[in-house]
């Protein structure tokens, strides 16, 4: 098995067996990284990141993550002081960073189907850091080694996934790799008007799935709970997302009161859906999910440029 010179666009280009070797890669590292030195002398290589779209993990951890593997990394920089401001089409922009050659591009934008787009357009090897409402791979990577930590296993897992799961591209990704695992049953969680898209049980041919609107319905049949922000960002009218503000909520209090408390994840940021209250609790892992990132994607970094 080769990942070098791979498109990572949607979970879907990741086999079981690619997705079980990178983790038992971001654990090796994990091991061996003595953070001030660089795992591997690869000065030669080049990522960069361009993000269009804000991001804070994301960015930061493949950046992170290219530096502990002593490649180089650059960024292209706000959006605001690069040339779409003045217009720039997205196939132009695409093309000038590629002409520079770089090795990997990390790409965000807010199109769903661009970073496939782009892909075409770039010769270098393109990760799609979250494309619009459609995907967001390594988030998912993230989840699942995150799941692998906690439990020692993937296979078997019983997971809520609440929140926006309408526009939520984490939601999708996830549900894509968990598709790739056995014996998994999803519980989607939302307000009726945030349903999982169509599109995205389409994807969905071994799990199986169920729906509830709120999360005590499910607790107790659950492992773990990832709780996704509202997407504001992605609601057409602003009155929409205003309705739907703090209609779900996770609080200490309220995991208190059920009879067994899930493992709780969430891609971050959050907003008011996750009250920092539940940060005390030993079930609270979406902080060190976030720094499991940084070590899956040197996995997959150094694994698509072959070092
Ligand atoms: C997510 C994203 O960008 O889709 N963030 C992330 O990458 N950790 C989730 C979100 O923004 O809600």
């Amino acid at each position: 098995m080769s990942l070098k010179g791979r498109d990572i666009i949607s979970a879907k280009d990741l086999s079981r067996e690619e997705v079980e070797f990178l983790i038992k890669e971001a654990e090796t590292y994990r091991n061996i990284l003595k953070f001030r030195k660089p795992l591997f002398k690869a000065e030669d290589k080049t990522a960069i990141t361009v993000f269009l779209e804000p991001s804070t993990r994301t960015r930061l951890s493949f950046q992170f993550a290219g530096t502990y593997l002593g490649i180089k990394v650059l960024d292209f920089g706000a959006t605001e002081i690069s040339s779409i401001q003045k217009g720039e089409t997205f196939e132009d922009t695409m093309t000038m960073v590629d002409g520079y050659e770089p090795d990997v591009i990390i790409l965000r934008q807010s199109v769903a189907g661009n970073a496939e787009k782009a892909a075409k357009i770039c010769k270098a090897t393109l990760i799609n850091a979250g494309d619009g409402i459609n995907e967001h791979p390594t988030q998912a990577l993230t989840d699942v080694y995150t799941l692998y930590r906690i439990f020692g296993r993937i296979d078997g897992l019983r997971i809520g996934i609440m929140g926006d799961l309408k526009y939520g591209r984490t939601v999708k990704s996830l549900s894509i790799m968990l598709d790739k695992f056995k014996d998994i049953k999803l519980y989607y969680v939302s307000p009726p008007s945030l349903k999982v898209r169509d599109d995205v049980l389409n994807e969905i041919k071994n799990v199986d799935y169920e729906f509830a609107e709120k999360v005590e319905d499910v607790a107790d049949k659950i492992d773990a709970l990832y709780v996704t922000r509202i997407q504001k960002e992605r609601f057409a009218d602003p009155s929409e997302y205003e309705k739907l503000k703090g209609s779900y909520k996770v609080t200490k209090d309220m995991l208190m009161k059920l009879k067994k408390i899930p493992y709780i994840l969430h891609p971050l940021p959050r907003v008011d859906e996750l009250t920092p209250d539940v940060d005390e609790l030993p079930q609270a892992k979406y902080f060190e999910q976030a720094k499991n990132g940084m070590f899956i994607r040197i996995a997959l970094l150094k694994n698509v440029l072959g070092i």
